[in-house]
């Protein structure tokens, strides 16, 4: 079952979701860099591919926002009222999710580093732009708030599936 329907998320929107838990999850270790300046296991294995990994998140949002804006009126839902929250939540990460990478990039070039992702140079680099400097200063904020989204939406998960116990976490597995 290739699309959703309204029992279950079908195997694209699934394996667009687990791809995204493990990257995002990925990226929220730049947050260890805070700890002794990055300079431990995490820092030195995981973040180095921060750059690239959310260069890949820029492409693969457009591609699960495309796909879910074509699943829209055959989705999973809920009975209201927690249809709205839950639809609520879902928009709000994927507005994090989609500013995330371009505020990413707009640091980096802003700053005149340019972009590289896997080894293969984007964008080179080049002169300190103020303006993109100073949008790219919302990607640390929006982190922050992506964070608290992210485990506000893991909490509802074991809520659903271990108080109300109404199938919510089975029809995205
Ligand atoms: C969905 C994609 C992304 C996520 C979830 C993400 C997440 C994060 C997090 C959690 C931090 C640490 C913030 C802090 O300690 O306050 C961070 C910092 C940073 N990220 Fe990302 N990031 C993403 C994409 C990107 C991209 C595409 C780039 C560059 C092209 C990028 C470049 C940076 C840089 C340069 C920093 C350090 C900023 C600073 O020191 O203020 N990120 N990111
Ligand atoms: C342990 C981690 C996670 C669990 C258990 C989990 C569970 C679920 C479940 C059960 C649903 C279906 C909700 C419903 O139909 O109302 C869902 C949907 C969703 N989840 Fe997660 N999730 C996890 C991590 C994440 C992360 C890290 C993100 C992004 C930052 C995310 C973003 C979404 C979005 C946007 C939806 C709406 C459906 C879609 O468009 O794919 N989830 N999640």
């Amino acid at each position: 079952m290739i699309k959703d329907n309204p029992e279950r998320y079908g195997t694209i929107s699934r394996v667009l979701h687990w791809l995204f838990a493990v990257l995002v999850l990925w990226q929220f270790m730049k947050f260890f860099d805070r700890i002794g300046e990055g300079e431990h296991w995490v820092g030195e294995t995981l973040v180095p591919w921060h750059v690239s990994i959310g260069t890949l998140l820029l492409v693969l949002i457009v591609v699960r926002v495309v796909w879910a804006l074509s699943q829209a009126s055959h989705r999973p839902t809920h009975e209201p009222p927690i249809r709205y929250l839950a639809r609520g939540g879902h928009i709000l990460l994927y507005a994090a999710l989609v500013i995330m990478p371009i505020t990413g990039m707009l640091y980096m070039v802003g700053e005149g580093y340019g972009v590289e992702a896997f080894g293969i140079t984007l964008i080179a680099e080049g002169e300190e732009i103020a303006w993109m400097h100073t949008v790219g200063g919302l990607h640390s904020i929006t982190a922050w708030v992506l964070l608290g989204l992210t485990l506000a939406h893991i909490a509802m998960a074991f809520y659903h599936q271990f108080v109300r116990r109404d199938g919510t976490l089975r029809r995205m597995s």
